[in-house]
């Protein structure tokens, strides 16, 4: 199986996607997850991960807190997607069981890249990329044993979810995004074009609860919440599930189609802070940095977690 840590700041959907990895054993074998402050602080995030991965039946995973606030700014956080525990939905929410690795997030990403063979570990992020660019600044080494990174963040067409020109993840820490984009590392991208296009339908989100299981019906109930978000403001059919669409393409990338493309993170201007300058028509001569993805097979996407998470 591939090596991959995962990054993330649970959320509901990343909650998706840690189920994801976790029911996926043959194809991904999970070096650590690793919390960021995103969605919602530190403490949240870290005892979310934990959380979830108990639902999953995997209380062995082990889980790092990494970095409480971006490189250069204030915490945002998103309560109003996610609720004020972060992973609102199941009620009450289980505390966790499984300890909290000692060490620090950002120093277990460093031991791992460092003693795995260079180019064998994929480091999949869910958050804002805080952990990843304060490993980068801290031991540089590490940048070129990075087999890939796959990420979720960012915007073609479908341009901000948080401000009118920012992707959440990137907005809130637009200068940890900035390192990963001129670290030279493969970088593939879902951006929100590809999973504004992952909504969770009555249907999809009956097929997890008719698994009966205890992950398939604490997912259920999350996306239940999740989704209110998106379809009380915008009238969908669903909530976009943004993060898992990362694993998905680990395990199927022909669900996804997408450029390669220059991509630029804006870091200085108020409007427009944390924007994903993608040089979409070439019009740069700015070489290619990132595989970003525009389509995805929405029905074989839900299709595979439904299958990976029924295997918890
Ligand atoms: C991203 O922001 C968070 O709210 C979600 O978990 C996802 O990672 C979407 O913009
Ligand atoms: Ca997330």
């Amino acid at each position: 199986p591939r090596k991959i840590i995962i990054d993330t700041d649970p959320g509901q959907d990343d909650a998706a996607a840690i189920m994801l990895t976790l029911g996926s054993p043959n194809e991904l074998d999970v070096l650590g997850v690793t919390c960021v402050a995103g969605n919602v602080p530190l403490p949240l995030t870290q005892k979310n991960a934990r959380i979830v991965c108990e639902w999953s039946g995997k209380p062995d995973t082990k889980v790092y807190a990494g970095c409480d606030r971006p490189m250069k700014r204030p915490l945002v956080t998103a309560e109003h997607v996610h609720g004020k525990t972060g992973l609102d939905g199941p009620d009450p929410l289980p505390e966790p069981q499984m300890t909290l690795q000692d060490q620090h997030g950002v120093d277990f990403i460093i031991e791992a890249l460092r003693s795995e063979p260079a180019g064998t570990v994929t480091v999949c992020t869910l958050g804002p990329l805080t952990n990843i660019g304060t490993a980068f600044n801290k031991a540089p080494d590490i940048i070129e044993r990075v087999q890939e990174i796959v990420m979720m963040g960012g915007a073609y067409f479908e341009v901000g979810n948080i401000t009118p020109a920012a992707e959440f993840n990137i907005y809130v820490d637009p200068e940890a995004a900035d390192i990963v984009f001129k670290s030279g590392i493969p970088i593939t991208v879902m951006p929100l074009d590809v999973t504004h296009k992952a909504l969770t339908t009555k249907s999809r989100v009956a097929a997890f609860r008719e698994l009966g299981t205890t992950a398939g019906i604490a997912l259920a109930e999350m996306l239940d919440f999740f989704e209110r978000f998106d379809v009380e403001k915008y009238g969908s059919e669903g909530g976009p599930l943004h993060d898992p669409c990362t694993v998905a393409y680990l395990l199927k990338p022909e669900l996804f189609s997408g450029r390669h493309v220059n991509v630029q993170i804006e870091t200085q201007s108020e409007l427009t802070l944390g924007m994903t300058v993608a040089d979409y028509w070439g019009v740069t001569d700015h070489p290619p940095n990132a595989m970003f993805m525009q389509d995805i097979d929405a029905d074989g996407f839900f299709e595979l977690l439904t299958e990976r998470v029924a295997r918890l």
